[in-house]
């Protein structure tokens, strides 16, 4: 079997994700996040907030609601062809693909950006599932239409944003005044982006409903490039802090045909995914942007609403449009890299100390931060009333602190397994020596080595470990 065909069985299995309104065949390549997956989410979340509102002086939140006045997206330039992607359809078979995927390896075309890219020739215009004759390559706007009110006319039709920053904008004034920002400051908001895609694919890599983590900074022109390169760096550092493999993540810079409309520099945070990606680039794909965004969209909203979106410097008396640096991760990539990432399957068995049946072992080396249940409190078998009872004690004792499971079904090494293979840091057994000693054994994932700690001192030692 395939990694990927693997990790979307894992995810099934073990509660991360699961298809979404599976019991009618599945919905347009939606996926819901289970119980684990929705911690390990929460988890990817809380850390870049705390990342961005905590760790940065000068950068706030915000929650900007997804609907918005139609014009905003007339504004952004997102209504118009920069926002859309060049669709064939199979004469014969009628499925409907992007112009990047089928165009000719070996064509001299620069692979295809999100947002942008001129119109190219197609090389090989056979369906590369049937063979069949395909269409001549037609614009497709990506935006999701909808109505508001009950009247689906041309006056009640607006959009399911595209794109989360775009509330920030609209919230540019009314935060700058009401937090009296100082320049350079930034924005920053989470939250679900919609995009009509033509082939959404590769499980959570390419949704129509996904979620973006985007912080908007805003500075002076001339400052662009300094602020471009420090978040460069500093997103790269997030992901490394994180786990992520140094070899399986890189920048790829934007040549200037695949900018997005918006743009005027772009680079890519790309990981080495297991699946193809656009012609010679060997699984590489991006899980975030780095733009520049020049002053395109407080230029534009100004123009387009009418009312001076222009800074006022109060120490030089200047007035101007900021210039923005945006940072744009995908919050669904952002987590399917770092489960790809930290999948490992073991030939064989790790412990050799119990009846392990299995030929091989998944281990999900998480980083502790990541892991969606940080401590398993196990009693050494279920039928001793002693055990089960001083388990549930520590279990009440951790788990308003950590997210815990108990779990008391199967041999001990089983439930072992089963918890290193939801990425679970540490296991605390509960046993007879707990009994009488009052204290019991910790065991690590990746080292597999147990010592013994008082249950006292057990609050004190995962606050350490389960931080640093
Ligand atoms: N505001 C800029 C912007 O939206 P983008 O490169 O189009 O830029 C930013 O998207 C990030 O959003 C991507 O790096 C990716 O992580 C995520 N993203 C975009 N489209 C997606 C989709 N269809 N499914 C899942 N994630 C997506």
């Amino acid at each position: 079997m395939e990694l990927m065909e693997k990790i979307v069985s894992f995810c099934k299995r073990r509660g991360f994700i699961f298809p979404s309104s599976e019991i009618y065949g599945g919905f347009g390549s939606g996926y819901d996040f289970g119980p684990l997956g929705v911690e390990m989410k929460n988890n990817i979340k809380r850390l870049w907030w705390d990342e961005m509102t905590k760790f940065h002086e000068n950068i706030v939140g915000l929650d900007a609601a997804i609907l918005m006045s139609p014009k905003v997206w007339e504004a952004s330039g997102h209504l118009s062809a920069g926002f859309a992607d060049e669709l064939l359809e199979c004469k014969e078979c009628h499925k409907r693909f992007r112009l990047d995927e089928i165009v000719n390896p070996k064509s001299k075309r620069s692979p295809q950006g999100r947002q942008g890219g001129g119109r190219v020739g197609v090389q090989n215009p056979n369906c590369p599932d049937c063979g069949g004759e395909l269409t001549q390559p037609r614009k497709f706007n990506l935006m999701m239409k909808t109505f508001v009110g009950p009247v689906e006319d041309e006056a009640s039709i607006t959009y399911l944003r595209a794109e989360t920053c775009q509330g920030i904008y609209m919230n540019y004034e009314n935060v700058l005044s009401s937090m009296r920002l100082k320049i350079p400051f930034g924005i920053c908001q989470i939250g679900k982006a919609f995009r009509n895609e033509i082939t959404p694919k590769d499980f959570i890599y390419r949704t129509r409903e996904f979620e973006q983590m985007e912080m908007q900074w805003f500075c002076h022109k001339k400052e662009t490039e300094k602020w471009f390169d420090f978040w460069k760096k500093e997103r790269m550092k997030w992901y490394l802090n994180l786990g992520i493999k140094k070899e399986n993540i890189r920048f790829r810079e934007h040549k200037k045909e695949e900018l997005a409309h918006y743009a005027q520099k772009a680079v890519d945070i790309e990981y080495k995914f297991p699946f193809a990606s656009p012609a010679g680039r060997q699984g590489w794909k991006e899980i975030e942007g780095i733009h520049d965004r020049g002053d395109w969209d407080l230029s534009n909203h100004s123009k387009f609403s009418g009312k001076d979106l222009k800074y006022f410097n109060d120490e030089t008396k200047e007035k101007y449009f900021l210039h923005i640096i945006e940072t744009s991760a995908g919050v669904d990539r952002s987590l399917l890299a770092f489960l790809i990432d930290a999948y490992e399957e073991v030939k064989g068995a790790r412990t050799k100390t119990t009846e392990a049946v299995k030929e091989t072992e998944i281990v999900l080396h998480l980083d502790k931060k990541l892991a969606p249940i940080k401590v398993a409190v196990l009693p050494l078998v279920k039928n001793k009333e002693e055990l089960v009872k001083k388990s549930k004690e520590i279990y009440n004792l951790l788990k308003f602190h950590f997210v815990c499971q108990y779990d008391e079904v199967g041999s001990i090494g089983r439930r072992y397994r089963r918890q290193d293979e939801i990425g679970t840091p540490f296991c605390v057994t509960v046993d007879f020596d707990t009994l009488k000693q009052d204290d019991v054994t910790v065991r690590d994932r990746d080292t597999m080595k147990q010592e013994r700690i008082k249950t006292e001192g057990l609050f004190q030692f995962f606050r350490e470990n389960l931080t640093k």
